[in-house]
């Protein structure tokens, strides 16, 4: 019986989570730091982030702030340079835009594909090429969407971008698998974060939600991290290019 004990603790590892100040990112950073796991907190504001970084600290755990913006090139490449070795990443950083496709604008079209996207990307790339170069392996959590997996009315660019996360976190699967770097998606439905403050706003939209999820409530930021941390630990060492959705149920119909 000396193994049958699942390994479920970030214990020795360094973790970066962008987007770490606000929502899901928040939670995330500290479910890891309370898995033991020292946290790199990164987002644009400094002032957020060691909000953050505090609450950690004051709960026994360890973190780092490195503030930069997840989409600008030259500054994540400095950045994660900057970072140190890594044994785990949540990209997490993300933002969304709600109008109809007829109505979809560029800018918004840029916006949305350069942060959710080109951000991604180039984070989840300067983070495996610093794992290789370690040659210790690791684990890296893209933060999707339901979005990513079914359609939505009236966020059509932020499906797309969310469904290209997807394309991206399975092909990274696959060419970084033999690196001893694991890549998954975990895909929520609505959560309960600043991101979503105008829909919570709404009663008769959240009541309309509610009847909609079978487990009956919307996410809270919580519900994100136990799977997040869960993936980027031993316990899922044979996981890799899975979509996990968090969503109540809402993808099971
Ligand atoms: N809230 C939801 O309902 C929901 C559902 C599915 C997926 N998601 C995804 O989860 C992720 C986090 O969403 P959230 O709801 O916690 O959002 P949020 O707006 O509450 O928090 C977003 C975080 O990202 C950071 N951020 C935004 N733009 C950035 C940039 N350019 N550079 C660096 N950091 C930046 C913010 O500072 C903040 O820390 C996003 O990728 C989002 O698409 C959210």
């Amino acid at each position: 019986m000396a193994n049958a004990k699942p390994d479920f603790s970030l214990q020795g590892a360094r973790v970066l989570v962008t987007g770490a100040s606000l929502g899901i990112g928040r939670a995330v950073a500290l479910a890891a730091a309370a898995a033991g796991a020292v946290v790199v907190l990164a987002a644009r504001g400094q002032p957020g982030l060691d909000a953050v970084a505090n609450e950690i600290v004051a709960a026994g755990g360890h973190a780092e702030v490195l503030p930069f913006d997840a989409g600008d090139p030259a500054a994540i490449r400095a950045a994660i340079a900057a970072a140190g070795p890594l044994d785990g990443l949540v990209n997490n950083a993300g933002s969304v835009t709600r109008e109809p496709f007829l109505e979809a604008s560029e800018g918004e079209i840029d916006r949305i594909l350069t942060l959710n996207v080109k951000g991604a990307a180039l984070v989840a790339q300067a983070v495996a090429q610093g794992m290789v170069a370690t040659g210790r392996g690791g684990s890296i959590v893209n933060i999707a969407s339901i979005a990513g997996l079914v359609g939505a009315r009236n966020r059509s660019i932020y499906a797309a971008s969310k469904h290209a996360v997807m394309g991206l976190t399975r092909a990274m699967a696959l060419e970084l698998a033999p690196h001893g770097i694991r890549v998954n998606a975990v895909c929520p439905g609505l959560v309960n974060t600043p991101l979503a403050a105008d829909l919570m706003a709404d009663a008769g939209f959240v009541a309309a939600m509610r009847a909609r999820i079978p487990l009956g409530r919307i996410m809270e930021p919580q519900d994100i991290a136990g799977p997040a941390v869960f993936l980027l630990g031993a316990a899922a060492s044979g996981i890799t290019g899975i979509a996990l959705p968090v969503d109540g149920g809402v993808t099971a119909e």
